[in-house]
């Protein structure tokens, strides 16, 4: 008779709370929780960060804001959000009241230092979520005077620093895809006093209207997500685990519970749902039990024994011996 495996254990404790879930979801793809909150069971998950807050209240760009792109999304929302002043006021007692079984981490986003700074002392006043998200990493910001943060470690370092001495709280970097090589990047944010990361961003795109020879978008290029961004995102938390010891959190592409388990392999102790969850708002849910079930087939009690333990071809070293044939990056005879 076969022994019956006790399922995974998921729970973890990072940043000093507990996610009972390895799952959440990602910044600007389910506002601040109540649009959600009937389609989906909300305190099954681990967390969600919430949409990207401006100082002052941004409209975004104009419409359209998203579109398909083949195995993709491509979206232009320029950032719109309520401002800083009613979601002290309005979101976050909501968030406290309906959300308090989750984790919170809050998305803050600015065109320069200041901006952040000023938006992380406002917030922390009011209670209700555990921790933030610098967003350094949007493409779809017209009025950022510049590239995004993320683009440039020192400049990173310096949005990082000055919030670092304004908080206790947790504090997430939220990174670009777009960088040569995002170890450096990472090393940055860790050195500037970053709690954990976020990887990665939407990756800047542009789709062009043969007809009207214009952008598809509203607001002209956007940032890709969606699964074609997945193996994009995997291999930015494999190359930042790495960098850094910090505890990694893995976006991009997540659709189902595979998805999720490549980028806790690749060194992520969370995820994040975003792009799935328009076309089904109810796909994060299933993941965590879908995890679960890996776990215990593979025979692995604690979810923390899963994270990180893929097996590179680095840890693999290819024997070239094999005479005149040609061997192929993944050490198989091609
Ligand atoms: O356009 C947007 O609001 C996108 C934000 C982001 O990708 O960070």
């Amino acid at each position: 008779m076969t022994a019956i495996q006790a399922t995974m254990r998921l729970s973890q404790t990072l940043f000093g709370a507990t996610f009972h879930n390895p799952v959440l979801l990602a910044a600007g793809t389910c506002g601040f929780g109540e649009e959600l909150r009937d389609a989906l069971d909300l305190p099954s998950l681990g967390g969600i960060v919430t949409k990207s807050v401006t100082l002052e209240p941004r409209a975004g760009n104009p419409a359209p804001r998203v579109v398909e792109a083949g195995n993709a999304m491509l979206n232009s929302v320029g950032l719109a959000n309520p401002g800083l002043e009613r979601v002290c006021s309005e979101k976050l007692p909501w968030m406290r009241e309906h959300l308090s079984g989750i984790q919170v981490f809050v998305s803050v986003a600015g065109h320069n230092p200041e901006e952040y700074w000023r938006i992380v002392e406002g917030l922390e006043s009011v209670g209700g979520f555990l921790g933030y998200e610098l967003n350094l990493s949007c493409p779809n910001d017209t009025r950022l005077g510049g590239l995004p943060f993320a683009l440039d470690p020192d400049a990173l370092r310096g949005v990082v620093e000055g919030a670092r001495r304004l908080t206790d709280r947790p504090l997430l970097v939220k990174l670009a895809p777009n960088v040569p090589d995002i170890g450096p990047v990472a090393e940055a944010a860790e050195e500037a006093g970053a709690d954990g990361l976020t990887l990665v961003n939407t990756l800047p795109g542009l789709i062009i209207d043969i007809e009207s020879r214009s952008a598809t978008l509203g607001g002209g290029p956007g940032g890709l997500s969606g699964p074609a961004l997945r193996a994009v995102g995997v291999h930015a938390v494999h190359r930042a685990r790495a960098c850094t010891a910090i505890p990694l959190l893995g976006v991009g592409g997540i659709t189902a519970a595979g998805d999720a388990i490549q980028y806790l392999l690749a060194g992520a102790s969370l995820v994040q749902v975003g792009t799935a969850t328009f076309a089904d708002p109810r796909a994060a849910q299933r993941m965590g039990r879908g995890i679960a079930r890996y776990g215990q087939k593979m025979g692995i009690e604690d979810i923390q024994d899963l994270v990180g333990t893929y097996r590179g071809v680095e840890d693999h070293p290819v024997s070239v011996s094999g005479g005149d044939r040609p061997v192929s990056v993944s050490g198989e005879p091609s």
